[in-house]
């Protein structure tokens, strides 16, 4: 979720904004729409419009984007960028045009908070009032981190219940529908991993109890178990490989609970960055793995080679200073030049031991081939923080990376691979993504072939308006 401070520093910039970082902005700042309110009515579905190529033939489907949209009532704002109400884009490209609509999820927090006028129920960030009906984890769900199809619903993820389910096309919401009546509202988090076959794994996390829950590509549950991992760390992503379940824990560790939650947590650099490696057939066969202190959002995704050898990637800061304080700050507007996060690959040997390899390239929002999921790849696409807003295509096997800058005035989000119809291959793939563009005023969704992501965009389509920074969204294909 680590939108970079340079990447948003460089917005200011171009807003004219800027003063040396760390520094407090005006309130009508271009940047500060990104985390603003949306409208309460969210966008009618209405054309963009094409301002740079055209679209590529075969290129048929929806970009579905979810994010925080509603921070604040009066005076009475959230305490973190990630507790603002889940607001979900809908980016939708048939016939060589693009159309854009977006909703707030309709969750309970929105509407005791919309009655009350006044954010008050408790979250990541958020202390919440002593009032507050905060009476289960669904009653909190901000359902507003990452999208995923299951089926022929759409479901909007938190991290700290469950998934609410939403109508693909008009983006009504549905509600909360727990997958076993004894697992309602289990912790689901927003970074499911879907196998080439569809099926779908994911976690749920409680300190050191975690649930592996295991569901058709449909969506229905095959299985949920609880095991231990033996630390309480903080898991946001993860990752799998074909025969194995990968679970990093950081030495971000929860070992009291206190309102907000995110005070709950310790930062302890002393200790190692440890990962669990469970066998999917048996959950009790597994290797734990020791990697020097780090912080970390995201995977990329993991492979396993035919020695044993897992490989996964990961976007790293040297400790969870984002988290804790400019995630925070960022609600009052006020920006600190923190560290970047890494691009890095972990090494996992058969022989126990681990090693980490750096890459030196700066950025977040890791995205691979969703074909490919669990499988051996060669790309990694990451919104790039070098300063200017830039996105990068590594390639792990031969080193080389590439880029594309959009300059100054736009603020890049995740980009998704978009499998080219009827091709196989890592690079017969678009990559679909949405800038903020300050000189505009504008949301931008962008198609970039992959075989040349230097050459920049094939096709960039502009809104009427700006929509809220989103965190991670999911590509449906027609
Ligand atoms: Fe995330």
């Amino acid at each position: 979720m680590n939108v970079s401070r340079r990447t948003l520093l460089a917005s200011f910039a171009a807003a004219g904004a800027m003063a040396a970082a760390p520094a407090a902005f005006a309130a009508d700042t271009p940047w500060s729409l990104g985390l603003e309110n949306a409208p309460a009515e969210g966008f009618p579905e209405a054309a963009m419009r094409l301002v740079h190529g055209r679209a590529p033939a075969g290129l048929e489907g929806a970009l579905y984007r979810n994010g925080p949209g509603w921070f604040r009532y009066g005076a009475s704002a959230t305490g973190h960028w990630f507790d603002g109400d889940g607001f979900i884009q809908r980016f939708a490209i048939a016939d060589g045009r693009a159309r854009h609509s977006a909703r707030f999820a309709d969750t309970p927090k929105r509407r005791i908070e919309q009655q009350r006028q006044a954010i008050i129920m408790p979250g990541f960030g958020t202390r919440g009032a002593p009032d507050a009906p905060a009476d289960s984890a669904d009653a909190m769900n901000a359902a507003n981190t990452s999208v995923m199809m299951a089926g022929d619903e759409l479901w909007a993820l938190w991290e700290g219940g469950s998934p609410t389910r939403l109508d693909p096309n008009t983006l009504e919401t549905h509600g909360v529908r727990p997958f076993r009546e004894d697992l309602a509202g289990m912790p689901f988090l927003a970074h499911p991993k879907v196998e080439p076959n569809g099926r779908i794994w994911n976690l749920g996390v409680n300190g050191s109890r975690v649930v592996i829950w295991r569901l058709s590509a449909n969506g229905v549950l095959e299985d949920a178990q609880v095991i231990d991992t033996g630390a309480r760390s903080y898991i946001h992503d993860w990752a799998v490989t074909e025969r194995h379940l990968i679970i990093p824990l950081q030495p971000w560790t929860i070992d009291r609970f206190v309102a907000p939650i995110v005070d709950s947590y310790t930062w302890r650099g002393d200790q190692p960055f440890r990962v669990l490696v469970l066998d999917k057939n048996d959950y009790s066969s597994r290797r734990m793995y020791e990697l020097p202190a780090m912080f970390f959002f995201h995977t990329g995704d993991a492979w396993e080679e035919n020695d044993g050898t897992i490989r996964f990637d990961l976007c790293v800061t040297p400790d969870a200073h984002f988290v804790t304080e400019e995630a925070r700050n960022m609600i009052n507007r006020h920006v600190e030049d923190g560290a970047s996060a890494e691009l890095v690959m972990a090494v996992l040997h058969a022989d126990g031991r681990a090693e980490l390899q750096r890459t030196r390239r700066l950025g977040e929002f890791p995205q691979t081939d969703r074909r490919r999921q669990g499988l051996a790849r060669d790309l990694t696409a990451i919104v790039d923080d070098r300063g200017d807003n830039i996105l990068g295509l590594m390639n792990w096997r031969t080193g080389a990376y590439e880029s594309f800058a959009f300059g100054p005035h736009q603020m890049v989000q995740e980009h998704l691979f978009a499998a080219k119809p009827g091709r196989t291959g890592e690079r017969d793939a678009w990559l679909i993504g949405v800038t903020l563009n300050a000189r505009a005023r504008a949301t931008e969704l962008h198609v970039f072939d992959v075989a040349r992501v230097s050459d920049g965009p094939v096709a960039t389509w502009r809104s009427r308006y700006m929509a809220p920074l989103g965190f991670h969204g999911t590509w449906a294909g027609a």
